[in-house]
């Protein structure tokens, strides 16, 4: 199956003003009525809970209504069509795109990507031993810098029954576990893709199925520490980072946000192959990061000049 990733997930929310102006403020561009958009074109649908359009909700107090993935091409669609239709229903939406469930009632949707290919230079950084990555008298940062999510990168599940929720996402779909951490659940990857995951399935009671939360591509880990830092100036709660994963190797900043879960950037993440072999480790601080920073104002070291002889 060339899943590629997720193209948009489509939420009804309590608010839905503020959640317009939290992915606004996040860096996501409105198209639409209804849609905030990545560079290339993944991102967010926000619509009020009780807008009739959308699938029905978990029922546990969950905004996440549907994810939906883009695929490499028609022949995938229907692939999963059929493979999904030996025991569930699947609808062929207007759009010509298929819409069904997992396991756990989380209601998916399949269509051709819409991703744009983009043409954008990573972050570059100069290193002694290493040829320059940046050329002569061209500056890494100004204060004017602004920079916007590129892609829709993965999605944090709160599910009930994580080995069935592998088990589901690897037979039915061709997911790949990438990582795990012990009695929580695996971090997967779809085939169409080399990132290190597109979703990660924590284990929790049934009362919390829903989303932890989602997390756009940025530039580099500059981008991610400017945009967080943007983030926290204007008023919003910052709940873990800014720091450094080890599963994924990736940069994180995570925000409070109205969506009813976290809503992170991130950047950086590793990539692998059919070659790679999951790791496990046990969950908890150590194994979930290789440092965490603090948010803190700017300061300067500016006081008086040492006295003299100092
Ligand atoms: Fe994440």
């Amino acid at each position: 199956m060339n899943i590629i990733g997720p193209d948009l997930l489509i939420f009804g929310v309590d608010d839905v003003n503020a959640c317009r102006e939290f992915a606004s403020d996040y860096g996501l561009t409105a198209e639409g009525e209804y849609r905030f958009l990545a560079l290339d074109g993944t991102g967010i649908e926000i619509r009020a809970k009780e807008d009739p359009i959308l699938p029905e909700a978990l029922g546990t107090g969950s905004m996440l209504r549907k994810t939906v993935y883009g695929v490499a091409d028609q022949a995938t669609v229907d692939a999963i069509a059929a493979e999904l239709g030996k025991d569930r229903e699947v609808r062929t939406l207007e759009d010509g795109s298929i819409e069904s469930v997992d396991d756990h009632g989380f209601v998916l949707g399949f269509q051709i990507t819409v991703r744009k290919a983009l043409e954008l230079p990573a972050e570059a950084i100069n290193a002694p031993g290493a040829p320059a990555q940046r050329d002569v008298n061209t500056v890494a940062v100004t204060k004017q810098d602004s920079p916007l999510p590129r892609t829709l990168s993965h999605v944090v599940y709160f599910v009930p029954d994580a080995p069935k929720q592998e088990a589901f996402y690897r037979d039915r779909l061709g997911f790949i576990t990438t990582d795990r951490f012990t009695h929580v659940g695996p971090f997967m990857r779809p085939a169409g893709t080399q990132d290190h995951h597109t979703v990660f399935f924590i284990q929790t009671p049934p009362h919390m199925k829903g989303i932890e939360h989602f997390t756009f591509h940025m530039g580099g880990p500059t981008d991610v520490v400017t945009a967080g830092t943007k983030m926290v100036n204007k008023g919003y709660q910052s709940f873990w980072g800014p720091g450094r994963h080890i599963f994924g190797s990736n940069w994180f900043w995570y925000f409070k946000s109205p969506f009813g879960c976290n809503m992170e950037f991130d950047a950086d993440m590793d990539l692998h192959d059919d070659e790679w072999e999951a790791r496990e480790a046990m969950p908890g601080a150590d194994n979930s990061q290789v440092f965490l920073l603090q948010y803190r104002e700017k300061w300067a070291p500016m006081g008086p000049p040492p006295p003299k002889g100092a």
